[in-house]
């Protein structure tokens, strides 16, 4: 989609659908109505506000009100989008709002529309979360469709003009706005289409082709590592979970380096993704319901991936790595055993007791090998278990770490970035949980605190480092289409990755700046 700037008055503005937000209750609140929508409503003789009101417009968040002008207005449409209410308003509606607008104006074969910008404080916040939603809303996933051609090649909406509020100029700022944020959601787009793809087309090796590509694209450092580079490391968990597949795993590890010397010598940050191509649970096989669906198990991975992308145009004056333990977990003759113990790269040992929390095997090696490079910040992002999904469902990320400030960052960076996180506790006597006759600890416990039960795993493996660990089991598939989310993979976590460091190379410039002198 291309985006462009307009002003003027909005009854002028000549396209396909022109969009128009209102909040709840302010339709016909002649005090409260955007001016857009009265110099259209002036235009169309009161027969706009009147019809959206017979049909039961209100403004409700979810609400869309499709109107023809018949060519009394320079639109031939307009679209009553709800925003819900003022009073619960943040940019994450308005998001959501715009991806239910490009949805509708794409089932109307619209090549070109205009969206109304509501008013704002903060202009550059609203053209990203009307970029966002818009570039979000249009994905679609229909690579393996054959029937539909006709309805695959139907037009869809192109150009997109925003139309500043009055007063509102169009400043640099919001140009940079709008690319940033189309970097953003292209980039999640892309996290979705890796995490949609089959398993049997998204193996090991074509995902580490998929990073290479992007890296070459972006001018990141790659290292891609096989079978006997991990047995080299000796991450003898990775290699369990691997060995029955016939798949070859692959280590990725992605760098963006400073081009300032001083700059490169800082502590990185570094982004583990969990990169399970396909879950079967091995031995202890899953049912046939619950595999269904876990060509999703590389989901962290997928956001990792979508926030490097990002990041290497962001450059901020820090090191960031980002790095994937990439494997299938199957059953075979081959396969890792349920009371095997594997030792880790880190020493310690770990009895199977469950071949289904293979997630936590990897990322332990993973995350062991991460702290290596002395982090400032560590962070990994996994579908790592079905209990987060049941005690936080469909919508909310979990959010696992000892380090408040490093948990904090990163729920300020999602609450921002309009994603939900939570934060769980890992309490020191969960720890009893996963205590082993025979090793230093067992893979998988009871069920009770389940997800609580992977955190306290993990976390035999970061020392001291600050470090978050976040569960996306649930939110890295949406049930539904929703807003901007289409039926499928989500995408979840790119913009959270994105805004932490945004938020971090802000503040480390900032410090650095001399300080004014009066
Ligand atoms: N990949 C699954 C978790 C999962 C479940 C992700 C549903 C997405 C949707 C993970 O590897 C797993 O199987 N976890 C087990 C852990 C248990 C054996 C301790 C689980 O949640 O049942
Ligand atoms: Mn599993
Ligand atoms: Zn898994």
């Amino acid at each position: 989609m291309q985006f462009s700037f307009a002003t003027g008055d909005a009854a002028k503005s000549r396209c396909e659908v022109l969009v128009l937000g209102i909040f709840d209750n302010e339709l016909s609140d002649k005090k409260k109505q955007p001016k857009a929508l009265a110099s259209i409503d002036k235009k169309l003789k009161g027969l706009l506000v009147k019809a959206a009101m017979q049909e039961g417009f209100k403004g409700k968040a979810e609400q869309l009100f499709s109107f023809h002008s018949h060519g009394k207005i320079a639109a031939a449409r307009v679209f009553l989008l709800g925003l819900g209410s003022r009073a619960r308003y943040q940019p994450e509606v308005l998001r959501m709002a715009a991806g239910r607008a490009i949805k509708a104006a794409n089932r109307l074969r619209a090549k070109s529309i205009t969206v109304a910008l509501p008013v704002a404080r903060d202009a550059e916040q609203t053209v990203r979360a009307v970029v966002e939603g818009l570039t979000l809303g249009a994905y679609r996933y229909d690579r393996w469709r054959t029937t539909n051609r006709e309805e695959q090649a139907a037009p869809r909406v192109e150009k997109v003009a925003l139309l500043l509020p009055d007063g509102q100029k169009k400043e640099a700022a919001l140009v940079a706005a709008v690319e940033l944020a189309q970097r953003i959601a292209t980039a999640t787009n892309w996290a979705r289409d890796l995490v949609n793809e089959p398993a049997g087309t998204m193996t090991p090796t074509i995902l580490a082709n998929e990073a290479k590509k992007m890296a070459t694209e972006t001018g990141l450092a790659l290292k891609v590592g096989d079978r006997k580079e991990i047995d080299k490391l000796k991450m003898g968990m990775f290699v369990g979970v691997t060995q029955g597949s016939l798949e070859e795993p692959r280590l990725i590890q992605l760098t963006y380096t400073p081009k300032d010397a001083e700059a490169a010598a800082r502590r990185p940050v570094v982004l583990v993704g969990k990169a399970i191509t396909f879950d079967s649970g091995g031995l202890s096989l899953k049912t046939a319901e619950g595999m269904v669906d876990m060509k999703t198990d590389m989901a962290g991975s997928a956001a990792v991936l979508g926030a490097m992308r990002v990041i290497a145009h962001l450059a901020p004056p820090f090191p960031v790595h980002a790095m994937m333990g990439a494997c299938e977990n199957m059953p075979s003759g081959n396969a890792y055993r349920p009371g095997d113990v594997l030792v880790s790269r880190l020493g310690k040992t770990v009895e199977i007791t469950n071949t289904d929390a293979e997630g936590r095997l990897v990322l332990g090696d993973m995350l062991a090998y991460a702290n290596e490079l002395k982090p400032a910040l560590l962070i990994d992002i996994a579908t790592l278990t079905g209990a987060c999904m049941i005690a936080l469902g469909h919508y909310l990320v979990g959010a696992f770490g000892d380090d408040d400030q490093a948990v904090w960052a990163v729920l300020e960076a999602a609450r921002q970035a309009g994603e939900e996180f939570w934060r769980l506790p890992i309490p020191d006597a969960q720890k009893d949980a996963l205590r082993s006759d025979i090793a230093d600890m067992k893979n998988s416990g009871e069920r009770y605190g389940g997800a609580i039960n992977g955190a306290v795993f993990l976390k035999e493996f970061v020392g001291d480092t600050p470090w978050v660990h976040l569960d996306i089991a649930g939110p890295s598939q949406s049930p539904k289409e929703r807003g901007y989310y289409a039926k499928g993979a989500t995408g979840v976590g790119v913009r959270t990755f994105v805004e932490l460091i945004r938020r971090r190379a802000a503040e480390m410039e900032a410090a650095a700046a001399p300080v004014p002198t009066a």
